[in-house]
């Protein structure tokens, strides 16, 4: 199948968006403080003016956990892994869109960015929480769902020991080596950062992106004048998330990292569906798009 992905677009952040990516970490020890009307509403409008790389239309809105738990004192938001949230960001997409899962990486991914260029602190999840009071707070319709939400707010003085914990246990600053994640032309051969000076610091934007249990499943390879964005699907992980395809959301919050790096850094380029023939394609890993460069 082909998509008609729009031209890649250069966003006005207060900084180089490489600097916001090293600076990003998933905060799970917030303030418990509320924020300004104007930062939520900027939070809640700011995806909403993108344009997606398969052209999903996404609603999103801010969940006020207060609200909620006025409304319901069983809701637990969370369930305690965070500490002192009130704000989640939330996207919901039609139960039949197409592709629905790298559109929501990457829109609620830049809306990251620009929270953390607010100074905001924020953590994705995906897993557990209160599925069906947040989509209430939204007005999710009957043909709508919500795959993930971000937490949003000012980071506490102090992480938590919890906060700690499931750092330590997900090995939350830990990242793979570029030469298990990106490729030369074949799997065999990792990519040299001296082969490839302008995209080296591009690729890197990817490496530290978030993704689910810090999984990294993106794997790229450069052939031909493209990068090749597949994703090395872990079978095990999918059956425990029955709600949402978080490996997919993981690529098109590495689709976000690259573009932006790419367009800021003035490396033309175009997201297209062009999956190159590689010999020896390990069996789980599934082709996601293309990235077509115009050097
Ligand atoms: C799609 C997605 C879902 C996630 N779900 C959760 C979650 O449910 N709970 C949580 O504490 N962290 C969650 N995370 C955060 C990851 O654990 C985290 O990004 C990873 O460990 C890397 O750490 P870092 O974000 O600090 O770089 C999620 C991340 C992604 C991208």
């Amino acid at each position: 199948m082909c998509y008609n992905f729009p031209m890649p677009m250069r966003i006005p952040f207060n900084r180089p968006v490489a600097d916001l990516i090293e600076k990003r970490f998933s905060c799970r020890s917030f303030d418990g403080q509320g924020l300004e009307s104007e930062v939520l509403e900027a939070l809640e409008k700011f995806p909403a003016g993108l344009e997606l790389p398969f052209q999903n239309r996404l609603r999103f809105g801010i969940i006020d956990k207060e609200k909620v738990r006025a409304e319901n004192l069983f809701s637990a938001g969370s369930y305690g892994m965070i500490k002192g949230v009130r704000f989640y960001l939330g996207a919901l997409v039609k139960k039949n869109a197409p592709r629905p899962w790298e559109d929501i990486g990457f829109a609620l991914e830049a809306a990251v960015l620009y929270a953390t260029a607010l100074e905001l602190g924020s953590c994705w999840i995906g897993g557990v929480f209160d599925r069906r009071r947040f989509s209430r707070a939204l007005g999710m319709g009957e043909d709508e769902q919500l795959p993930a939400v971000v937490a949003v707010g000012r980071p506490a003085d102090r992480r938590s020991l919890r906060d700690r914990l499931v750092r330590w246990s997900a090995r939350g600053s830990l990242r793979k080596s570029p030469a298990e994640l990106f490729f030369e032309s074949d799997w065999a051969t990792p990519q040299a950062d001296d082969k490839s000076p302008p995209w080296a610091p591009v690729l890197n934007c990817v490496r530290l992106a978030p993704s689910a249990s810090n999984k990294q499943p993106w794997r790229v390879i450069h052939k031909d004048g493209a990068f090749h964005f597949f994703l090395s699907r872990d079978k095990a992980y999918g059956a425990l998330m029955p709600f949402a395809d978080l490996q997919r959301i993981d690529m098109g919050i590495a689709m976000c990292h690259f573009q932006l790096a790419a367009t800021e850094q003035g490396l033309a380029g175009q997201w297209a569906a062009a999956e190159p023939q590689i010999p020896n394609t390990p069996g789980n890993f599934e082709y996601v798009a293309s990235y077509l460069t115009k050097q």
